[in-house]
C-alpha cells in the first residue's frame, strides 16, 4: 500500500494528539503530598478502598480554595493530581 497525502495527515494528527495527551498529564500533576500523619491518614484510607470523592471533602478543611495559588487547576478531585509520597 502506498502512503497517500491523506494517510500522512492522519498520522500527523495522531502523533500530535498523543504528544498533547502525555504532555498534558505530566504538567497537570501537582506536588507530592507531604509524608506526615495528617496526609498519611487520607492515603491509607484510600488504599483501604474508601471512596476518593468522600476523602477529598476533608482536604479543603485546611486547604481552602482562596489560599491555593492563582494558577492552581480549578478542579476539586485533589487526590487525582496530588499523589501520596512515593507510592
Ligand atoms: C489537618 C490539616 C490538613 C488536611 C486535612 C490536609 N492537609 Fe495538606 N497540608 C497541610 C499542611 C499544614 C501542609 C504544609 C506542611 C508541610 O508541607 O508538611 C500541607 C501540605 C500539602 C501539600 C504540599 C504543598 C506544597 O507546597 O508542596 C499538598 C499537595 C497537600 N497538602 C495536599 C492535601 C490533600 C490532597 C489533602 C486531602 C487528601 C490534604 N492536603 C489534607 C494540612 C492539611
Ligand atoms: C488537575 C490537577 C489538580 C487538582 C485536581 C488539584 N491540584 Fe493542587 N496543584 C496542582 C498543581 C499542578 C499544583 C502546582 C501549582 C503551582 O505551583 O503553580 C498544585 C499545587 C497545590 C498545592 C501547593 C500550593 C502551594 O502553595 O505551593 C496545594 C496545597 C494543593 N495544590 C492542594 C490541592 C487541593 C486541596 C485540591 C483539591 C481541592 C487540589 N490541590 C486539586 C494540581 C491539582
Amino acid at each position: 500500500m502506498k502512503l497517500g497525502r491523506k494517510d500522512l495527515i492522519f498520522i500527523a494528527i495522531v502523533v500530535a494528539f498523543f504528544t498533547f495527551l502525555f504532555w498534558g498529564t505530566g504538567k497537570e500533576l501537582g506536588p507530592f503530598v507531604p509524608e506526615d500523619a495528617t496526609h498519611r491518614e487520607f492515603y491509607q484510607a484510600l488504599a483501604q478502598k474508601e471512596k476518593r470523592k468522600d476523602l477529598e471533602k476533608g482536604c479543603p478543611e485546611c486547604h481552602q480554595w482562596e489560599f491555593l495559588p492563582k494558577n492552581h487547576p480549578p478542579k476539586e478531585q485533589c487526590m487525582f493530581c496530588h499523589l501520596p509520597p512515593e507510592s
